[in-house]
């Protein structure tokens, strides 16, 4: 039996930290269990919003398959790759271009709130516009039927529906239309208690050093209306330490930790202790791991090579199909 296709992506703009890790690689991981996974670095559409500092991005897309791998996605069962370096996502994306009505582009929700949020950058590019249907190419091209992604991924999921249905109408049918998988994700606060995040200064990166980890944790904040250790708090509802506290502690333990901080048992400094603690003893296998692969000279590019061959050679197969069920024959 075949295994369905899951693809997913992730644009390489900036190191990866505790909310990529809870979020979205936890999921991926799992999801290699029952799925053959793909999982690709999208550096054509992190172009589309840094197209005026476009040098940074191939640190960032060797930062992030360092990563993928130090969690622990293994590059025998999922095929790791490069956008870039499979050049039949472009040819799709151009195909598809021919018949995708621009009036779908423009009504994209995702579309025009991240012209709101990103007022600072122009983009008011072609490119910027095409971006879901790009991002259809990737995941037609490996007639992925899942998608994991967030919701605000969920405008461009359908886009890529559309397309899908109208090249199957238009031509033949030849793509499965993909579904999203929506993951249970909970809150990762940074250290400042909004969503945790490179651009807010509040974030917890997978590769900060063991020090560094305890010494953001401890500016983490607790509850404000418990100045002194000996007024009780109220971690439920008022410390954003908790949040991380419930992801990184048994349930029994958690427990122990709600009712010592109501009692005034437990202060801020020893609490947050124990949860550096925590934090960096579910850190240190990635830590290692990506030491092992970067002492062992090739090996990372290996992994990488062969995984954009593999993708390629699946890409090519789908782009060959779908060339011929468009023009019918190939007469040069
Ligand atoms: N747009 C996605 C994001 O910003 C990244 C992405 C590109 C993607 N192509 C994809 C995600 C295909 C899933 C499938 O997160």
């Amino acid at each position: 039996m075949t295994k369905k296709r899951v693809l997913s992506g992730m644009r390489p703009t900036g190191p990866l930290h505790l909310g990529h890790l809870h979020g979205v690689l936890k999921n991926w991981l799992k999801l290699q269990e029952e799925y053959q996974c793909f999982y690709f670095v999208a550096d054509w559409h992190a172009l589309t919003t840094e197209y005026e500092n476009p040098k940074k991005i191939p640190a960032f897309s060797r930062e992030l398959l360092l990563e993928w791998l130090a969690v622990g996605l293994d590059p025998e069962r999922s095929v790791l790759f490069i956008q870039s370096a499979i050049k039949e996502h472009a040819e799709l994306y151009l195909l598809f271009a021919m018949f995708t009505p621009v009036s779908w582009l423009e009504r994209n929700p995702t579309y025009k709130d991240m012209i709101r949020e990103l007022k600072q950058k122009d983009l008011a590019t072609y490119g910027f516009l095409g971006y879901p249907v790009l991002q259809a190419a990737d995941i037609l091209i490996y007639q992925a039927q899942k998608v994991p992604v967030g919701v605000d991924q969920l405008p461009h999921l359908e886009l890529t529906r559309e397309i899908a249905r109208r090249f199957n109408y238009l031509y033949r049918e030849i793509f499965p239309l993909p579904e999203p998988i929506l993951a249970e994700v909970p809150k990762i606060p940074g250290t400042d208690g909004r969503k945790m995040s490179k651009s807010f200064g509040n974030a917890i990166f997978l590769n900060d050093d063991e020090e560094t980890v305890r010494k953001k944790i401890q500016t983490m904040v607790t509850d404000v209306q418990r100045p002194r250790k000996s007024d009780p708090g109220d971690p439920e509802n008022r410390c954003v330490a908790f949040q991380l506290i419930k992801l990184y502690f048994s349930p029994e333990e958690i427990a122990e930790i709600v009712s010592a901080c109501k009692a005034a048992e437990l202060g801020c400094v020893a609490c947050k202790k124990k949860l550096a603690e925590r934090v960096i003893d579910g850190l240190r296998p990635l830590w290692e791991r990506r030491k092992q692969l970067e002492e062992k000279p090739g090996l990372f590019e290996e992994i990488i090579s062969s995984g954009n061959e593999r993708a390629r050679k699946f890409a090519q197969k789908t782009l060959e199909e779908a060339k011929e069920a468009l023009f019918g024959s190939k007469w040069y």
